[in-house]
Formats: C-alpha cells, sequence, structure tokens
C-alpha cells in the first residue's frame, strides 16, 4: 500500500531500458520471441512440452481440467518430486556433481552431491516412515537454513507425505497453530541455528508450541553442529535425535507415484484476516512450472552455480532453492545466516569464494547493501556473475541501477521477477535473452502466463489491479480446509479470474509496473504480514482495548508497521508499555511482525458504521495532508492524532 500515485509518479519518470547484451545472447536458452506467441496460440501443448522433461511414471491422459476457480493440471498423470530433483539425475553424468554446497554462518560447509543428497533423502524418507508417516500426512518442519530443511522436505515428497514447512524466525505460537490447522503428526526441527553471530533455540521454541498440538506424535530434532550450544529437553518416547534415526535407517526407499494432484505441501501465508491461509501445492503441474522457470528465466545452464537468498520457509525458498533448481540438476548454493555477519561483506565473499553465477535476492537487501557502501562489493571479485534476480516486493529504479552496476558491473541481466506463495513459481519477468528490461518494472508474463489490468468492473485499464486471467499449471489449489475462503479470497472480484491483491499499471511497451498490495496486507522487507494478525497480537495485550495496523512506506524496508492502540481505561500509555507491545507482537507472531511505530490515541477514525479509517491512519503515518474526512463519526478525531504523530516524530 506504498502511496500507489507517488509510485506511479516516481516510476513514470524512468525511461531507461537495457536491452539483452550480445554477449548474454550468444549463450541463452531463448532468443527468440516466438516462443511467446508460440505458448499463447496452444498453452496447454505448450505446458505439455514444459512437462515432458519431468520424468512420469505414467502420462497423463488430459492436460487441463478446467473447473473454476478449480484446475487439474496433467490429469491422471503419476511422478515423485523427489525422484525428479534427485534419482533421474543419478542415471547420468550429473551423479557425483555437487547438488547443494551449504555454508553455515559460523563458516561451516558441507557439499552434497546428487548421489549424497538422494542417499540422505531416501535415509529420512525412511525415517519418516518408521515414526508412522504415511502418504497424504502432515510433516511440519521448523529449522534453521541447514541442509536438512532441503532433506527434510524431499523426503516427505519422496513418500507422498505432505509438507508444511513454518519460517525459522515465527515464534512458537505461531509454530502451534500451523501445527494444528494442518494436523500435522511428526514435527522436524533443530536445537537451533545462528543468526548474527547468536544461537537461535529452536527446540525451545518448539517446546512451547509442543505443549498444545496433540496431533504431533514425534519430534526429530537435528543437532545443528558447528559449536552451537543450546541447551535441549528431549522428552522420552517423542523426542528423538536426527543422527541417531539416520544411524539405522536403510538408504534404499522406492519414491512413490504420486497423482498430478496429490498435494506436494502446505504453506502458511499471511491474509486480510488475523488467521495465516495454508496454500495447497499439488504436484504435477507445480514441477512442472518450477522447473521451466528456473530453466528460462535464470537461464540455468549446467555449470552454472545458483544461489537465491530467500529461506526455505518462504515460497521462494521452496520454489527456487529445492523444487526448482533440483530439478533442472543445478548446483545450488545455500548460506544460513545474515548478509552482515561477520561483516557487511559476507554475500560478495560467498560469491567470490564459491564462484556464484547466478543470484537471486530481495530489494529490501539490494537497499540494505547501498546504504553499507559500495566499497564492499568493490573488494571482491564478484566476475563470475553473470545473472541477477529481484523479488518479493517492488524494486525501485535506484535500487535497481544501483544492483546493476556495483553488482552486475553493467554486465549481468536483471530478472525482477513477479509472483506469490499462491502462484506458486514465478509469472511475471523477463527473459534474460530476449526482454529488455526496464528498472522497476517486472516486464511481461512469462510465455505460457496470461496477466492483465483491470478496474473493478473487469474492464482493461492501464492503471488498476493486476489479474491472471486464465489457470496456470503452479496456481494454489485451495486453501487447506477452507474452499470457502479460498473463492472469496481470490476468485470473487470478477468473475472466473484470479485476483492476486496487487496493484499494477501497464505502459506503452505492454510491460508491467507492480504496485503493491490492495487490500490489508502488508510487505515488510519482503515478508508478508497481515494487519489484522498484527492488530489480534496487540489486542491480546491486556492492556490495550483496540488497535488499528496500517503500513507506511519505508526507505529501506519497503513498508514498515505503523500501529495506532487504544489503551483500555485507567492504563497509563508509557515508553515502557510501548515497548512491552512491540515485544508482545513478536512473542505472538514473531520478529518480523514487531511494529516500528506505535502511537497511543485515545480513539481512532471510524465511519458512522464503525469501520475503521485505515486510509486516514496510512496518511497520518506517511505524513500526508489528510482527506476527505466528512464521512467520519468523529472528525476531531483524526486531526488529533495526526498532531500526536508529528510531534512523536518530530
Ligand atoms: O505484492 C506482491 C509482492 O509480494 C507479494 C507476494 O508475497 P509472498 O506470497 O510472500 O511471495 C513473495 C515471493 C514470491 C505479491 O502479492 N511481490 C513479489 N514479487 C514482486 C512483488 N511486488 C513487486 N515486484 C515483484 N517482483
Amino acid at each position: 500500500m506504498a502511496a500507489p500515485e507517488q509510485a506511479i509518479e516516481a516510476l513514470l519518470l524512468e525511461h531507461r531500458v537495457f536491452p539483452p547484451t550480445e554477449e548474454f545472447r550468444a549463450r541463452a536458452h531463448v532468443t527468440d520471441t516466438g516462443v511467446y506467441e508460440r505458448a499463447r496460440r496452444d498453452p496447454e501443448a505448450y505446458w505439455a512440452e514444459w512437462a515432458r522433461e519431468l520424468e512420469w511414471f505414467e502420462p497423463w491422459s488430459q492436460v487441463l481440467e478446467w473447473r473454476p476457480p478449480h484446475a487439474k493440471w496433467f490429469v491422471g498423470g503419476k511422478l515423485n518430486a523427489a525422484y525428479n530433483c534427485l534419482d533421474r539425475h543419478l542415471k547420468g553424468p550429473r551423479r557425483n556433481k555437487a547438488a547443494l554446497i551449504w555454508e553455515g554462518e559460523p563458516g561451516d560447509e558441507r557439499v552434497y552431491t546428487y548421489w549424497d543428497l538422494h542417499r540422505e533423502v531416501s535415509r529420512f524418507a525412511n525415517v519418516l516412515k518408521s515414526l508412522g508417516v504415511r502418504r497424504g500426512d502432515r510433516v511440519a518442519i521448523y529449522l534453521p537454513m541447514i541442509p536438512e530443511a532441503a532433506i527434510a522436505m524431499l523426503a516427505c515428497a519422496r513418500i507422498g507425505a505432505v509438507h508444511s514447512v513454518v519460517f525459522g524466525g515465527f515464534s512458537a505460537e505461531s509454530l502451534r497453530d500451523r501445527i494444528l490447522d494442518a494436523e500435522a503428526r511428526v514435527l522436524v526441527t533443530a536445537d537451533g541455528g545462528f543468526r548474527r553471530g547468536r544461537p537461535v533455540a529452536l527446540k525451545e521454541a518448539a517446546d512451547v508450541a509442543l505443549r498444545e498440538t496433540p496431533t504431533i506424535r514425534h519430534v526429530v530434532v537435528v543437532k545443528r553442529g558447528g559449536g552451537l550450544d543450546v541447551p535441549v529437553r528431549m522428552m522420552e518416547g517423542r523426542d528423538h535425535w536426527y543422527h541417531d534415526l539416520m544411524a539405522e535407517a536403510s538408504a534404499q526407499c522406492p519414491a512413490e507415484a504420486m497423482d498430478a494432484e496429490d498435494l506436494l505441501y502446505i504453506l502458511y501465508t499471511s491474509g486480510t484476516t488475523g488467521r495465516p491461509k495454508g496454500i495447497v501445492h499439488t504436484t504435477g503441474g507445480y514441477m512442472t512450472q518450477v522447473h521451466a522457470t528456473t530453466k528460462w528465466v535464470f537461464d540455468l545452464h549446467e555449470e552454472d552455480l545458483y544461489w537465491c537468498t530467500a529461506d526455505v520457509g518462504w515460497v521462494t525458498g521452496h520454489s527456487y532453492i529445492v523444487y526448482g533448481p533440483l530439478s533442472c540438476g543445478a548446483s545450488v548454493l545455500m548460506y544460513e545466516g545474515a548478509p552482515d555477519w561477520p561483516d557487511r561483506g559476507r554475500f560478495w565473499r560467498l560469491i567470490e569464494k564459491y564462484g556464484v553465477t547466478i543470484f537471486y535476492t530481495a530489494p529490501t537487501a539490494i537497499r540494505a547493501f547501498m546504504r553499507w557502501g559500495t566499497d564492499w562489493p568493490a573488494r571482491f571479485d564478484l566476475s563470475t556473475l553473470r545473472l541477477l534476480g529481484s523479488v518479493g516486493e517492488p524494486i525501485n529504479p535506484e535500487a535497481w541501477v544501483w544492483y546493476h552496476e556495483h553488482i552486475g558491473h553493467g554486465r549481468c541481466p536483471i530478472v525482477d521477477t513477479w509472483w506469490q506463495t499462491e502462484t506458486g513459481a514465478i509469472m511475471i519477468t523477463p527473459l534474460p535473452g530476449v526482454v529488455p528490461t526496464k528498472p522497476g518494472s517486472a516486464t511481461i508474463p512469462f510465455p505460457g502466463i496470461q496477466a492483465e489490468v483491470l478496474n473493478n468492473e473487469g474492464q482493461k485499464v492501464r492503471s488498476g489491479f493486476l489479474a491472471i486471467p486464465a489457470p496456470w499449471p503452479s496456481m494454489l489449489r485451495t486453501i487447506w480446509g477452507d474452499d470457502e475462503r479460498y473463492r472469496q479470497t481470490y476468485w470473487s472480484k470478477w468473475p472466473d479470474i484470479y485476483f492476486p491483491g496487487d496493484g499494477a499499471k501497464i505502459d506503452d511497451d505492454g510491460d508491467f509496473w507492480l504496485l503493491g498490495r490492495v487490500d490489508d496486507v502488508l510487505n515488510v522487507a519482503g515478508h508478508r504480514i497481515g494487519t489484522m494478525e498484527v492488530e489480534s497480537a496487540l489486542v491480546d495485550h491486556p492492556a490495550v482495548a483496540e488497535a488499528a495496523v496500517v503500513g507506511r512506506a519505508d526507505e529501506l524496508k519497503g513498508q514498515a508497521i505503523a500501529a495506532f492502540v487504544t489503551v483500555k481505561e485507567g492504563v497509563e500509555p508509557t515508553d515502557t508499555l510501548r515497548k512491552e507491545l512491540r515485544q508482545h507482537v513478536a512473542e505472538k507472531i514473531g520478529a518480523i511482525a514487531r511494529p516500528d511505530d506505535i502511537l497511543f490515541a485515545a480513539d481512532l477514525p471510524k465511519t458512522r458504521s464503525g469501520k475503521i479509517m485505515r486510509r486516514l491512519l496510512r496518511d497520518i503515518a506517511e505524513g500526508r495532508a489528510l482527506g476527505d474526512t466528512t464521512t467520519l463519526a468523529d472528525p476531531a478525531v483524526v486531526a488529533r492524532l495526526k498532531s500526536e504523530y508529528e510531534e512523536k516524530e518530530g
């Protein structure tokens, strides 16, 4: 909700165009725009061609069955996601190729070849079976960025269990809610991990969640190692050490033949209510589109070393650390920790040390690098890089150009990729060998994908809401346990057209400019947070009567969280309380949701029907002149708030 009018103005001033260089085109997979036309003429034949790049145990009988809003792709086909990420690479020269090169924050290293990874995944699949996990059962994964996260995900896929990965930065309560919603039987966690030099005690948080998760029968605990020293309590009969179970497990475990529409995973994401949504992804269509986009968007070649800096706890980690790159047989770099530990050169040192060729990160990180100065990247040899990517939030043209100059040295194309947890894979992006890029624009839909900009009435406009008018292979299939919410959230704005919740503009060349969320979802440093979730966490505190949360534009994080809080009668609104409330939200949800500003308000601006006027609160938080206040029950409330906010900021 970063003031769309301002964002549009800034973007309209951006006219620079960067065509693909001859050097890049010479080796690119796609150098001919004909693919777009071919995909448009017959999207089903085009996607079927991609699906045939995977290995299927049984062929499909129909490419697409579309009964809006439900799609089935590759109907009747049988395959296994882990088999496609591992087994099929063992037959040829990739067998001893590095699949995963991992570096921990303290500097410890591990390398898994495809063969190694296959063995570890098969072992862990047998471990899960020995704990009673069957096809269709849910397994919760709450791990730091260590190889075991990928191993656990692929082990679930191998036996047809459904994983639900919960980002390690989420609180015990968030973990509990996600376990309960998915009715997970097993939890895979670790003693802890490292973040900015400090241990993060995951098992301790998991223990708090586990007090209220009766569905969990077994907990597998990975010992992080690398000098980590956090105390762990193991509950007899329930908790098991990963290394103990793995030592006894066989490395032979056949991959289950899954139906194309069998669930691969559930991943929770924030929506406009207090309750996160379990986004459901299935196997055949998802694997097809993550495979296709990884290969073409990142122009992935056999000898590349690919690094995506996301956490496996988010969809970017699922699709572009694990399933996409491994299905392509790539070498993937995985890094556990922070970009500024032990110093601000850490990322560039990793690129130099391992010879990274493809680097995929988020605008928030790029803006932080900008702030840290060009000296840091300049100290390292970044000459192996040949392609850069951006994801998660709109990238401002300044950050784009800085990235292009100081990281890509003017040589590397930048792919700004728009997509969502719900879309499963990249939807709007340049193909780096053919599409000229513009700083701030994600350019055009991937071949085989359609996108439009519509107004509320569903008419095509230049500036309005992004809309996806046709089903795509990796689309979410539903919301776990709540199909009605699926219909309401995504398919009720226009008939049979998907509504992603983003504002967008289309320019004279037909390029898309994504302008941020238009619903009550925030994007803070590329992390999706629901305003209602933060409000519920605040109201949960005994001192709070009412709370309203909005996003305000932030130079570094894209959006920051501003909370307006009214306290209960008799409670003193002090600085100590403000700190306590911020901490309370961090404990309820996770540190990423901690409000940046808390303003104590005697009243919140409401319409006569009692609805909180968020638009006005955003105006206040962003220091704008107040818009129309005539519909308010008490216009004086908002004027008072505005002066209080300015006083606090001043
Ligand atoms: O608002 C869009 C923004 O991130 C939202 C999706 O968030 P999430 O499901 O957490 O997935 C993030 C990683 C794919 C979108 O609704 N977004 C994502 N990529 C871009 C973007 N906004 C602008 N440009 C992008 N490239």
